[in-house]
């Protein structure tokens, strides 16, 4: 497996864009290929079947354009799908349960971490599960924020609507000692300053693509896969539906103009 491969990353949508930049802002040079399932979004109301179904499909397509790792940067797919996936193709997988979740055991100090995320991610339990494998005297209450998703979808991270759904929903954290809020969706970072403006002061939220890109950086690193190239690398991305929107309110989250967006339709 050469080096200079590119790594693939998918979501249901735009969320996964975190993860692709905060994976930019460590490795500049590495090639990207985002793959965003945007006829099928939202992931989190589905089912695992249904999830994992999806999961499949995408990480054959990465694979065959010669990916050198997938990042499952959908806590959904994380939750729901990886441990299925991850058995049946041969290629290294990595999503963002396990590393959020060591971001939070470290960063709490009452030991009353929250969580955040889609409906399917916090049914699954899968946080709680991992979290407690680090540390078992740790509480942890999880909530599903469902709206969050399609407010981003929409672009609409700021201002008075999203404030009040923040604040509706975040009440649950105002006064139980909860210091630690893991962003336990990939969509949520875009939400960031919202979300820290009606929790109380000191809570400290754990974005869950910036604890997977270290991740990531450590895993290329530690396989001697990083890439030797001192140029930028590029960004490909794939979508199963409305390119253009991708392409406008994705330029308006990376920061930057993302010029190779395709269509794709996989046999689903
Ligand atoms: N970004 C996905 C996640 O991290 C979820 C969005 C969706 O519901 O599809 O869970």
């Amino acid at each position: 497996m050469s080096n200079s491969l590119p790594i693939g990353v998918f979501d249901s949508g735009l969320g996964g864009l975190t993860v692709v930049k905060a994976l930019k802002g460590i490795m500049p040079c590495e090639n990207i290929i985002y793959f965003g399932d945007t006829a099928h979004i939202p992931y989190g109301t589905k089912s695992g079947e249904t999830v994992t179904h999806y999961s499949h499909q995408i990480t054959g397509f990465l694979s065959e354009k010669d990916v050198k790792l997938v990042v499952v940067a959908c806590n959904t797919a994380s939750a729901l799908a990886l441990p299925e996936i991850e058995q049946t193709f041969d290629i290294p997988m990595i999503g963002v349960i396990a590393p959020g979740a060591q971001a939070a055991v470290d960063a709490t100090k009452s030991g009353h971490i929250g969580v955040i995320g889609t409906i399917s991610t916090i049914s699954s339990g899968a946080y709680s599960l991992k979290i407690h494998n680090l540390n078992s005297d740790l509480t942890i209450s999880g909530l599903a924020c469902p709206l969050f998703v399609p407010l981003v979808e929409e672009g609409w991270t700021s201002g008075g609507v999203p404030k009040m759904i923040a604040e509706t929903y975040l009440d649950h954290f105002k006064t139980n000692n909860v210091d630690t809020l893991i962003l336990g969706c990939t969509h949520y970072p875009l939400l960031k300053k919202t979300i820290q403006s009606v929790l109380p002061p000191g809570v400290q939220l754990i974005d869950s693509s910036e604890a997977v890109s270290e991740a990531v950086a450590k895993l290329l690193h530690d396989k001697d896969k990083a890439t030797n190239k001192d140029e930028d690398g590029t960004l490909t991305c794939y979508v199963t539906d409305m390119p253009q929107k991708f392409e406008e309110l994705g330029r308006r989250f990376l920061g930057e103009s993302i010029l190779d967006v395709s269509l794709v339709h996989l046999d689903w």
